[in-house]
């Protein structure tokens, strides 16, 4: 299906939402059943806050946000490895490697959800 006739209905069923969420990087949980639309494509027809997501990292955000491709970008998967990926990020702080997918949803035993550090902590013994 062309672009123009995807974007089009799209447009007209977003009025009065307060922001769109897209999840244009495609690294995890992709349905690979038809070709995705990019942030840029939403762009030109979702006036609102526009958030891209799904498999960024720090630099990346970055660039599509200096593009003017998206008002901000979420992460899920390096909060859990990261509780503080925030000022990691604000700090130029590296980042833990990515959790072990065991560790995604519950604890594992002693490993797991709520045993990675904040970085100042990690290293202030
Ligand atoms: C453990 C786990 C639980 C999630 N639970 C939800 C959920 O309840 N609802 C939802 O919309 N997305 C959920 N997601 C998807 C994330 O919000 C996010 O879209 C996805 O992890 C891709 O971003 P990332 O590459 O930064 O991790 C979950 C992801 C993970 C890893």
């Amino acid at each position: 299906m062309p672009i123009s006739s995807r974007s089009t209905p799209i447009a007209g069923r977003c009025f009065g939402l307060a922001y769109l969420h897209v999840m244009d990087g495609l690294a995890f949980g992709f349905h690979d059943l038809g070709e995705p639309m990019t942030l840029r494509e939403f762009r030109a027809v979702f006036r609102g806050p526009l958030m891209g997501n799904c498999g960024y990292t720090g630099d990346t955000a970055e660039s599509r946000l200096a593009a003017g491709e998206a008002d901000l970008i979420a992460f899920g998967r390096p909060f859990i490895s990261n509780p503080d990926l925030v000022e990691r990020f604000t700090h130029d702080w590296p980042l833990e490697p990515e959790a072990d997918q065991s560790d995604w949803y519950m604890p594992n035993g002693p490993a797991g959800y709520t045993d990675f550090s904040a970085y100042e902590s990690a290293t202030v013994a």
